[in-house]
């Protein structure tokens, strides 16, 4: 069956094009789920992908796109049925596995999840793996004690997919959260999704060589990595603790014990990518009830084929602000 798909390929050596054309589900890899894709979004890692970056994509041509959500076409796997309504996150998926940007792929039923009844196929590709992972973060920090009374939460990367959903979710959750941005033009935005006061994201970044500075925050969501989160383990309150999950500023930090040892703070590491199925079932059971958002549309712009490639290259820039959402019917 043919369908259409974004397909990038290295036109010479380290030379990247992507392209819509139309390829046939006969040259989808082997796997037990077939699965027609009604929506699927934009993440960091599709932009790294989509511009031939190797440590996510082995081999090109390549069809990137880590998210899915759509109607399984055939299953030979007893869990699932045609007409079965799903959504696949993570894994291989849009790596080295031809993922979401095609309006088919095929994949172990190991990384299907059932999609909740209280969420549209729509809503959770609003959300995808930037909001699961906003999610997950927000779990742990639960998981970890953090209570509503214990004061400030930082959200880093504000304005980005993971940040904006973070700040949505701790907000309805009915914490006092604090937004770092470096687009100060985006404040009034941010504070439509309960950001109750906004930083500049250079004060984040800031050097200083003192091992501790003055507590402030009683837990953080941090997409940035480097220095942001060196600041952040440095003024996190006594038992204070930051979910780690990004790495946009920098994938290498020089921390000193000193945070952990005189203030008992926790360092929590967050992947979605790998997360067992059952825990990502659990995630997005919660999304879809007591989790789920209602300012999801202000975040989201929806796209098809013909804007994907500029849309990519805002992500890899990092000049997008809030969620794409890609429709492949359209
Ligand atoms: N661990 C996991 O499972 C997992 C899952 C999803 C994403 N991630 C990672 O989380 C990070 C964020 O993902 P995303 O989907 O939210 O990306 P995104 O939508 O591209 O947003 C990233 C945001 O980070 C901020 N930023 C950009 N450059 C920065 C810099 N040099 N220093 C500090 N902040 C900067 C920008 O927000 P402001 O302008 O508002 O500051 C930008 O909008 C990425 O590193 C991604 O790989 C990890």
């Amino acid at each position: 069956m043919e369908y259409r798909a974004l397909l990038v390929s290295e036109a010479q050596e380290k030379q990247f094009t992507a392209q819509v054309t139309t390829l046939d589900t006969d040259n989808l890899p082997a796997g037990e789920v077939l699965i027609e894709v009604q929506y699927s979004s934009l993440n960091y890692k599709d932009a790294l992908s989509a511009s031939g970056n190797r440590g996510v994509t082995r081999e090109y041509p390549h069809t990137p796109g880590i998210d899915a959500a759509g109607i399984v076409r055939e299953s030979a796997n007893e869990q699932f049925s045609s007409g079965d309504e799903v959504i696949v996150i993570g894994y291989d998926l849009g790596m080295n596995t031809a993922g979401g940007f095609g309006q088919f792929i095929r994949v172990p039923a190991g990384w299907v999840v059932r999609k909740p009844k209280g969420l549209a196929l729509r809503d959770s590709m609003c959300l995808g793996t930037a909001g699961f992972t906003a999610a997950l973060c927000v779990d742990k920090l639960l998981a970890a004690g953090l209570e509503k009374d214990h004061g400030e939460v930082l959200v880093t990367g504000a304005t980005g997919g993971v940040g904006v959903v973070a700040i949505a979710l701790l907000s309805k959750l009915g914490f006092q959260v604090v937004a770092s941005t470096g687009k100060p033009q985006a404040s009034d935005w941010l504070r439509d999704f309960g950001a109750a006061d906004i930083i500049d994201r250079a004060e984040m970044s800031e050097e200083n060589k003192r091992p501790l500075l003055k507590e402030r925050w009683a837990a953080a969501v941090d997409v940035a990595g480097g220095n942001s989160l060196l600041n952040i383990l440095k003024t996190l309150r006594y038992g204070g603790s930051v979910a780690a999950c990004g790495l946009v500023e920098s994938p290498v930090f020089q921390a000193s014990v000193l945070p952990f040892i005189l203030r008992s703070v926790n360092l929590l590491g967050v992947d979605s990518v790998e997360l067992p199925i059952e825990r990502k079932q659990a995630v997005w059971d919660k999304l879809s009830s007591e989790w789920q958002l209602e300012s999801l549309e202000k975040m989201v712009t929806e796209i098809g084929f013909d804007e994907l490639a500029a849309s990519l290259d805002k992500v890899l820039k990092g000049q997008a602000q809030g969620r794409y959402l890609l429709n492949l019917q359209s």
